[in-house]
């Protein structure tokens, strides 16, 4: 179905997120032919700039084609300081019927903007949708993430918040329920009996660069952990929902992060890159980058084991690691099955060894799925081999080139939750990391060399349980 006409109110038009990704992902929708021909968008910043500035900014990031054509007409600015009344009372003027207020904004303005918002009455749905979308990161910790959701949660309805967690936009994402709940093979094994332990990896090649300001405030565990991570954990973890409704979807993930345990500091670790080699290109020491701190000791790297107490999970832990200037780019979700109960096949009179069935649902790059197993070697002797079965999107598909957030703003217009976060999540996901907030407020990280995959720490973390890490490629 086509998205009803509305307003896409942009605060923060003028950076990076809605001009490289925001604008273009609407101008995809409108080449699509699913949103309407009327949706308009108005782009509110503090910079001295007019409709024909913002237009001029967003040709350099939008491909010209006809749904960019048909869309740049209807781009508006208005110059507004948002923590100015005046902003709001200009805006509640400006905007009739369906509108989306975006906050793509410094955090800070989250719950400022909201309360202007409400109080200029462009949060009520007299004449049309009000919805609100919040990018991340969504607090700090588990207090300033309750305190924002109370703050936010006493002016709007949930209904009309929409907090985005942008993974959640990734196709390879979304089709992590359509491989468990649309496939009976896969379900059928999906828990304990079967199931040795999952890994959660998204490695970055990328190092801070000059996000350093950011960066040394917020933490590889901050930054990817108790949103992208949890997400996919929640995805994998989560009971069959009774239907595909935002809030029977939503409350099933809320209940895998009610049931993880606190993650305790010898359950992690935690890393910080050393001067290194990624690819052919020399990086400095993350200490030597821009904007970090003399004394700092935030982690560019961190690894956790999360035990879900849960019917299904009880026994199976869930291993999760993020960094950056590790090796590859690589982020993936890798399914350790069990062995078979016994060792039947001999090589050569010993017993073949034991190859764990391995299900890996790659997110990025190269998406696809793949499943290890065992076959026969071709010969009169009886010798086994591992081999593998692999699905690649774009064997089978034809993706195009698409910014990841097209889905997400399609659904905000239509009024579809089941890809945002609950209040009950974010504030879920924090609970579960908050021991590690606590303790990695002091202490230094251990050192890894850009380039490789991690600190050694981690391995031998993991290693302490008998399994060791997929890796990174
Ligand atoms: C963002 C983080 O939320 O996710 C970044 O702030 C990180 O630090 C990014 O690089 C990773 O997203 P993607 O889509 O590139 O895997």
């Amino acid at each position: 179905p086509r998205a009803p006409a509305a307003t896409l109110v942009i605060f923060g038009a003028m950076g990076d997120l809605a001009k490289r990704l925001l604008v273009p992902a609407i101008v995809n929708l409108v080449e699509a032919g699913i949103i309407d021909d009327a949706t308009t968008i108005l782009g509110v910043s503090h910079h001295d700039a007019d409709d024909a500035a913002l237009r001029g900014a967003l040709d350099e990031f939008v491909e010209d084609k006809q749904g960019w054509k048909r869309l740049r007409d209807r781009i508006t600015y208005m110059k507004g300081d948002f923590e100015e009344a005046a902003t709001f009372t200009t805006l509640a003027e400006r905007v009739k019927g369906n509108a989306v207020f975006y906050l793509a904004t410094a955090p800070a303005f989250f719950g400022p903007v909201a309360d202007a918002l409400a109080k200029a009455g462009l949060m009520r749905e007299d004449d049309g949708f009000r919805r609100l979308v919040i990018e991340k990161p969504f607090g700090t910790d588990l207090p300033s993430a309750q305190a924002l959701n109370a703050r936010l949660l006493a002016k709007v309805e949930e209904q009309q918040i929409y907090r985005i967690d942008h993974f959640l936009g990734k196709e390879t994402v979304q089709n992590i329920m359509v491989a468990r709940f649309g496939n009976a093979l896969l379900e059928a094994v999906w828990n304990s009996r079967y199931i040795d332990h999952v890994q959660i990896t998204a490695a970055e090649a990328v190092t801070v660069g000059t996000r350093g300001k950011f960066y040394d405030a917020t933490g590889a565990l901050r930054d990817m952990v108790p949103n992208h991570l949890f997400q996919l954990l929640a995805l994998v973890g989560m009971e069959p929902p009774n239907s595909f409704d935002a809030d029977a979807v939503r409350t099933e993930k809320a209940k895998v992060l009610a049931a993880a345990r606190p993650v305790q500091p010898d359950q992690a670790v935690r890393g910080r890159y050393a001067a290194g080699t990624v690819g052919d290109k020399t990086v400095p020491a993350y200490v030597d980058e821009a904007d970090v701190g003399e004394n700092s000791n935030t982690e560019t790297y961190a690894a956790l084991k999360v035990e879900v107490d849960s019917w299904r999970w009880s026994g199976v832990p869930f291993y999760l690691r993020t960094g950056k200037g590790l090796k590859a780019r690589d982020t993936e979700i890798v399914v350790q099955f069990r062995d078979v109960p016994i060792a039947l096949f001999r090589d050569n009179g010993a017993a073949a060894p034991m190859m764990p069935n391995r299900l890996t649902l790659q997110l990025q790059p190269d998406e696809g799925m793949s499943f290890e197993f065992v076959a026969k070697k071709p010969g009169p002797v009886m010798e086994t081999a591992p081999v593998s079965m692999d699905f690649r999107y774009a064997d089978r598909f034809d993706v195009g080139h698409q910014t990841g957030y097209e889905t997400l703003l399609y659904d905000v217009l239509t009024g579809d939750q089941t890809l945002f976060q609950r209040a009950d999540q974010i504030e879920g996901g924090w609970r579960v990391i908050q021991p590690l907030l606590d303790a990695w407020a002091s202490g230094a990280p251990d050192d890894y060399p850009a380039g490789s995959s991690g600190p050694k720490s981690a391995n031998a973390s993991i290693a302490r349980d008998g399994r060791q890490w997929n890796e990174i490629a």
